[in-house]
């Protein structure tokens, strides 16, 4: 047999596809399962936009599209992200993709190469794709820790103590996966200050959860005029129109943009077109189906807390946005006497049918913040209120 690649054994994955895979056996077994494990909006993709999906199809919006998108998306994304972040973009500065998601690979790749030490700082805990992709692209990753007393945003200080001269690239994310963190207002200056600093570094702002953000309004990084042209934002219709399968996702970056494009047509040649034509709609068409998620999202989110906070030997900070909560179960652990997160994780789910996801799930520990899980609260108010009285019960059952 011949052998495969280091790079694809070491090729990391989403746990949350492996937790899945947990339920779904129990599911097979005929056990009752209450999921929260699932990063995407349990609603349907808003009628209007659904349509416009359709309408494509009966016109025979069949083909290949140009690698970067059709003008019309590309156009309708400008006047959104202009519109929420105050920038100025061109169609010509947009790249459409299937999701968000590969544009943190061709990101890396654009920006670094394989096997000269390239570093790049990412957040820890974090989507885990960042830590495989910086890994699968040969550069070095570099955590930068998201800390529960800075309500799960980083010490600017601390960005600054791991900048080197061989960072090339720095990834943020906010609203924040896994902790539904935000990167505070006063915050953002600081960091500025920071990368104005650094002219070199490139910065990749992921704000796939920029409408979903609820603590204050949302402020991009590419709104500070001083860091634009080597800003990266990616933001897609996943989690904002509920669209995560028909895959539609984007990345804006003038210099950046020719090379995007070659990277779409080196590999996926284009999004699907009907998609495309779906995001006009998503992007510039009515938005009271994505209002009326958010402000299901954040009824959702005064529930879960409150209940979490309710539930002995469990906090919960209240999440500055996104659809997760991220409440801190050390005290919990040691009551059941349970070593870790992972452990409880697990017992949840086999002794209770709630199944959440663990903290090393997205990254290792931060030292000195003990155990914390993750609950999607794309659930709804029944089940999270089901899955939260489970979880309390489970606590008392086996109070040591
Ligand atoms: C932080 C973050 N970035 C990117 C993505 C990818 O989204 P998409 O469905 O657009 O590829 C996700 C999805 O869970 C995410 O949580």
């Amino acid at each position: 047999m011949p052998s495969i690649s280091q790079r694809s054994s070491g090729l990391g994955t989403e746990n949350a596809f492996v937790v899945l895979a947990e339920v779904s056996e129990l599911q097979r077994q005929g056990k009752d399962i209450l999921s929260f494990c699932i990063g995407q909006p349990d609603f349907p993709t808003p009628e209007n936009i659904q349509q416009a999906g359709i309408e494509a199809i009966k016109a025979g919006k069949h083909g290949y599209t140009p690698s970067a998108g059709i003008v019309e998306v590309r156009e309708a994304i400008c006047g959104y992200l202009n519109q929420t972040r105050g920038t100025s973009f061109e169609a010509n500065d947009i790249v459409v993709g299937a999701g968000a998601k590969p544009f943190i690979m061709y990101s890396i790749l654009a920006t670094t190469d394989f096997g000269k030490n390239d570093e790049v700082i990412y957040p820890n805990p974090g989507f885990p794709i960042y830590e495989s992709q910086i890994k699968a692209n040969g550069a070095v990753p570099v955590p930068i820790q998201l800390r529960e007393a800075r309500g799960f945003s980083f010490d600017p200080n601390e960005l600054n103590e791991k900048i080197t001269d061989r960072t090339k690239l720095i990834i943020l994310n906010s609203p924040q996966n896994p902790t539904g963190g935000i990167v505070p207002k006063k915050d953002l200056q600081v960091i500025v200050d920071i990368l104005k600093e650094h002219p070199n570094i490139w910065i990749f702002s992921d704000e796939i959860y920029s409408q979903l953000c609820y603590e204050e309004s949302f402020t991009s990084l590419a709104s500070f005029p001083e860091i634009l042209d080597r800003t990266i934002v990616c933001d897609g219709a996943s989690k904002t129109w509920a669209m995560t399968g028909w895959r539609l996702g984007f990345a804006a970056n003038r210099a950046l943009a020719p090379v995007f494009t070659k990277w779409v047509t080196n590999t996926e040649s284009c999004a699907s077109q009907i998609s495309q034509w779906a995001g006009v709609e998503a992007f510039s068409g009515d938005q009271s189906g994505a209002t009326f998620m958010r402000e299901k999202f954040l009824e959702r989110r005064a529930l879960i807390v409150g209940l979490l906070n309710d539930v002995p030997g469990v906090t919960c900070l209240s999440p500055g946005g996104g659809f997760y909560a991220w409440p801190n179960v050390t005290e919990a652990c040691e009551m059941i006497g349970v070593k870790d997160s992972e452990e409880f994780r697990k017992r949840l789910l086999n002794e209770t049918g709630v199944a959440v996801l663990a903290d090393i799930h997205f990254g290792p520990r931060v030292p000195g913040d003990g155990q914390h899980v993750r609950f999607s609260y794309a659930a709804s108010n029944e089940n999270i209120t089901a899955g939260i009285s489970r979880m309390k019960d489970f606590i008392i059952r086996n109070k040591r």
